[in-house]
Formats: structure tokens, C-alpha cells, sequence
């Protein structure tokens, strides 16, 4: 802010006491400028001022044209020749165009011409071009006396109302002619001396929002995880170790009793590796595994096929996190027996095609309770406690197929926001063939609920498109922006919008 237009201000208010209007004493600076003068002084309570609105009337370019080159209806009058036979229609259209219609209208009105026929032809010998003389007018003056020849003018988008902030300036509190530079910091130099007795210091902005500090900003997608990682954490679970993407087919299907022959396992929905193609040894489980396959056990028949260890062995990347669940289900059962509670939220990977709610990798959250009082109800029960931890409160479950679990439910939660029910997850009580051959004992039950990070985290940022959330289309000013907040409290869309 250059001082020099301060100090003017200054020195124009000591001789006449008040400016009554900036736009009048300093027609040369633009209004803006002068406001942040304003501003500044006013700061220091150097000066007061108040806002002045002028409304002004500029010309258009139809209007400018109209200026320049006559009123279309004083154009069409030119055109038309005096006398008995004036000029045909077609011919004034085909010399003026989309102008002629209008003008010959005008005309008409103004009783310059009239119709004969297929022609037009005068009825005054002289016309004085008024559209013309008044849109000179508006220019030279920014208005005109007659509301209604605005009215008209503007109709036919000759002219426009603009408006002009200018200010009314008078004397403040601490007025002065000199500017006096203010301190921003109480150093130890002016402790030293005597400067601190006459150094005038800034004002502290308590309004003031301050700047974002620079630096890395936790995606949208991390921000939700840690929010339910702590969940997790408060009620009791343990984090599963989830950093390895690629597992064999044992622990991601078969260990689950995922039959060899599951559509699951094709080439359109899962992953294989092609270096290496198989794992190494299958784990001392791999017999009874593969006999739970094929000829059942503990009260079940089996898949009656036959089960390759071949199959067992390809590497996949993992497809749920539940292939990381039934290792740990596996690790416990080698010790004594204890409850278990088990949590992680990782990387999967689905051959899927992509598309706005889909990628071909998304993240899991998925939890195991491990009991001997375990039940369906209980599964029900803490799913309504988690949900609500979550945001969701109303939550309700369909029966469905899962190879690894029966029961099996599907979870959707109300979603008043979008006003409707939305797949959250699925669930279940894990079955006995799985269960069994992993050593764990028959009274030890165990549950099991996977959902995505993505759907919920979507449903926070108000995103549609998944896009939009992984990948490069990301806005990297949205990752910087976007708040924390939970599902129940409003969306990032809507704190976004009560903040503009
Ligand atoms: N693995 C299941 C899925 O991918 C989720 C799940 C986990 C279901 C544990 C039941 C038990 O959708």
C-alpha cells in the first residue's frame, strides 16, 4: 500500500476537515485503491469513512454501434427514398438484416414510414434520431433525466446499470498528517533505550484465520482409517499384521473352505502372480484342509471334488483381508486357548472392472471375535455397537453366501444424508470346516464382518465418483482441505458450504 496516497488523504482532511466524496477528489485512483487506504488508516484509527454507492448507466456495444452509426430506425428511415414508390421489404431485409425488423418497428411507432403494400415508404420528410440523441446523453452523464427512456434503452440492451463504490472520509480518533510506522514486535533493542516508550505497536488480529502451514496433509482415505483404527483400539481389538499383498491361494480360499472349483478363483476376479507363480511349502494343516474338501467332517460332507495342492499353492494378490484373518485364526490355535479380538484395515485386490464406484483395489476393514460364547446374536449386538461408534445407528442385515461363514448377513446402514439404505458390509459366524482343521477346538466360535473404506469415506467427502478419490485424478487441494468428520456429523460437502 504505497504510502504516498495515505499521506494525500491525510493532508486533504487537515485543510478541509472531511472528503466528502473520493470519488470527486481523487478521480484519477481507483476505487479499490483508495479502499485499502481507507482501511489502513482506519486501522489505526487515523480516519472513519462510509460507503457511497452511485448507480451509473454505460453504454453496450449495440448501444455504441447506435451511437457511431445512427438508430436503426433512423438507418431504415435513410434507406427509404421520398416519395409514392419507396423501397420494397424484401430489399430493406436483405441490406440491414435482423436490424430491419427492428427499426422498420420503431419506425412505424414513430411515424417516420408506413406500409404500401410490399413496401414501405415515408411519411415525414425530416426525423430527428431521439435513440440517438439519448443514448448521447447516458454517455456524457451516466444517466438520463427520463426513467422511462432508461426503461426503453434498457429493454433493448443499448445500455447497463453498473455500480461505483466511492467513500465519504472524515477525521478518526488518532488523526494526524504523519504516518507513523508501527511495530510489530517488542524488541530487545527498543528495551535497551527509550524507543519502546514512544514506538506505537500493531494491533493483534484475533480474526485472523493465519496460514496453513506447508507440509504433507493425510489423504481423505488414511484420515478415515485412523479414525476407525481407533475405534478398533478402544474396544479391545488387536491389529492383524497386513503387509503382505500377495498370499497363496490356501490362506486366501482354501483355509476358508473356498471350494477349488469357487467362480471366486477365476482369472476375471482374482489376481494371480506369474513370478513367482506358487508359494513354497503349504502349511501342516494342508491334509486336513484338503480332506475337509473333499470328503467333509464335522458334521459336513464336503465339496466331494478333489482338491489340488497345486491350486493351493498359486500366488494371489489377496482379495480380502480375511487371508490374513484365517493365519491368525491358525497362529491362536497353536496356543492355549484365550478370547480373541482381531482387527485390520488394508489393501485388496479384485480384477474388477472399473468404474465410479469400483477399482480394481480398494482397502478392507475387517474384524474376527473369537469366543466360546460366541453367537449370532452377539455378532448383531456388537455390529450395533460398532456401527454407532462408526456414525451409523440404524443397521439392519440380509442373509446371504459366504463359503467360509454360516450364518451369513449383509449389513446396510440408513444413511439420512442420502436418504436411503446403503451396503456397508458383510458378516458371519465362520463355519466349523473352516474353523476345525485350523485347531481350534469345537466350543470355540468365531465371527467374522468385512466391510470397504472407501464407500464410507465417500459418503464423508460427498464424493461420487472414486476417481475423484484414488488416483491421479485426485485434487491435491482437497486432500489439503478436506476436514475430519464422522458419518453422523455432516458431510465435508456440507461443512464446506455452511462455511462460504
Ligand atoms: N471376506 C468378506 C468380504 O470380502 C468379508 C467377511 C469377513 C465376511 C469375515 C465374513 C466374515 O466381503
Amino acid at each position: 500500500m504505497s504510502d504516498a496516497l495515505k499521506l494525500t488523504i491525510l493532508k486533504t482532511l487537515a485543510t478541509d476537515g472531511t472528503i466528502e466524496n473520493t470519488a470527486v477528489a481523487f478521480k484519477d485512483t481507483s476505487s479499490e485503491t483508495v479502499l485499502g487506504a481507507l482501511k489502513s488508516l482506519e486501522s489505526h484509527e487515523m480516519v472513519s469513512y462510509q460507503i457511497l454507492t452511485t448507480e451509473v448507466w454505460t453504454i453496450e456495444p449495440e448501444g455504441q454501434d447506435q451511437i457511431e452509426s445512427g438508430s436503426y430506425e433512423a438507418r431504415i428511415f435513410q434507406a427509404v427514398p421520398a416519395g409514392e414508390q419507396g423501397i420494397a421489404i424484401s430489399e430493406l431485409k436483405a441490406k440491414f438484416g435482423a436490424a430491419a425488423n427492428l427499426g422498420q418497428g420503431k419506425g412505424f411507432k414513430n411515424g417516420w414510414i408506413k406500409k404500401n403494400g410490399d413496401n414501405i415508404v415515408r411519411v415525414v420528410d425530416t426525423i430527428v434520431d431521439q435513440t440517438k440523441v439519448d443514448l448521447e446523453i447516458v454517455q456524457a452523464t451516466g444517466t438520463h433525466e427520463s426513467k422511462e427512456t432508461i426503461k426503453d434503452l434498457k429493454r433493448r440492451n443499448l445500455i447497463k446499470q453498473n455500480k461505483f463504490f466511492s467513500y465519504a472520509v472524515a477525521k478518526g480518533t488518532c488523526f494526524s498528517t504523519e504516518l507513523k510506522k508501527q511495530e510489530a514486535d517488542l524488541t530487545v533493542e527498543m528495551l535497551k533505550g527509550d524507543a519502546w516508550k514512544s514506538a506505537e505497536f500493531k494491533q493483534f488480529n484475533f480474526e485472523s484465520l493465519g496460514i496453513n502451514p506447508r507440509g504433507g496433509h493425510l489423504h481423505p482415505l488414511l484420515k478415515v482409517r485412523e479414525e476407525y483404527r481407533q475405534i478398533f483400539f478402544e474396544m479391545g481389538f488387536t491389529e492383524m499384521p497386513t503387509n503382505n499383498y500377495a498370499e497363496s491361494a490356501f490362506w486366501n480360499f482354501d483355509a476358508l473352505f473356498v471350494p477349488q472349483q469357487h467362480s471366486a478363483r477365476e482369472l476375471q476376479d482374482t489376481f494371480f502372480l506369474s513370478d513367482p507363480l506358487v508359494s513354497g511349502e503349504l502349511p501342516d494343516i494342508w491334509e486336513t484342509v484338503k480332506n475337509v474338501h473333499e470328503k467333509g467332517g464335522y458334521g459336513s460332507i464336503g465339496y466331494r471334488a478333489s482338491w489340488s495342492e497345486n491350486e493351493a499353492r498359486k500366488l494371489v494378490l489377496r482379495t480380502h483381508t480375511t487371508a490374513v484373518s484365517s493365519q491368525m485364526l491358525y497362529a491362536l490355535a497353536k496356543e492355549p486357548y484365550r478370547p480373541a479380538k482381531y482387527f485390520s484395515i488394508d489393501k485388496v485386490y479384485r480384477n474388477e472392472s472399473v468404474d465410479d464406484t469400483h477399482l480394481a483395489e480398494f482397502h478392507q476393514l475387517e474384524g474376527v471375535i473369537v469366543d466360546k460364547n460366541m453367537s449370532l446374536g452377539r455378532l448383531i449386538a456388537f455390529l450395533d455397537v460398532f456401527f454407532k461408534r462408526l456414525g451409523i445407528s440404524n443397521i439392519r442385515f440380509k442373509p446371504t453366501y459366504n463359503p467360509y461363514t454360516e450364518p451369513s448377513m449383509e449389513i446396510f446402514g440408513w444413511h439420512s444424508g442420502l436418504d436411503k439404505w446403503v451396503e456397508l458390509g458383510n458378516s458371519g459366524m465362520f463355519r466349523p470346516e473352516m474353523l476345525r482343521p485350523l485347531g481350534l477346538e469345537e466350543d470355540v466360535q468365531v465371527a467374522g464382518f468385512g466391510l470397504s473404506l472407501e464407500r464410507p469415506t465417500m459418503i464423508k467427502c460427498g464424493i461420487r465418483n472414486i476417481r475423484e478419490l484414488v488416483g491421479h485424478k485426485v485434487d491435491l487441494d482437497t486432500i489439503e482441505d478436506n476436514p475430519a468428520c464422522r458419518l453422523d456429523k455432516r458431510t465435508f460437502i456440507e461443512v464446506r458450504q455452511a462455511a462460504e
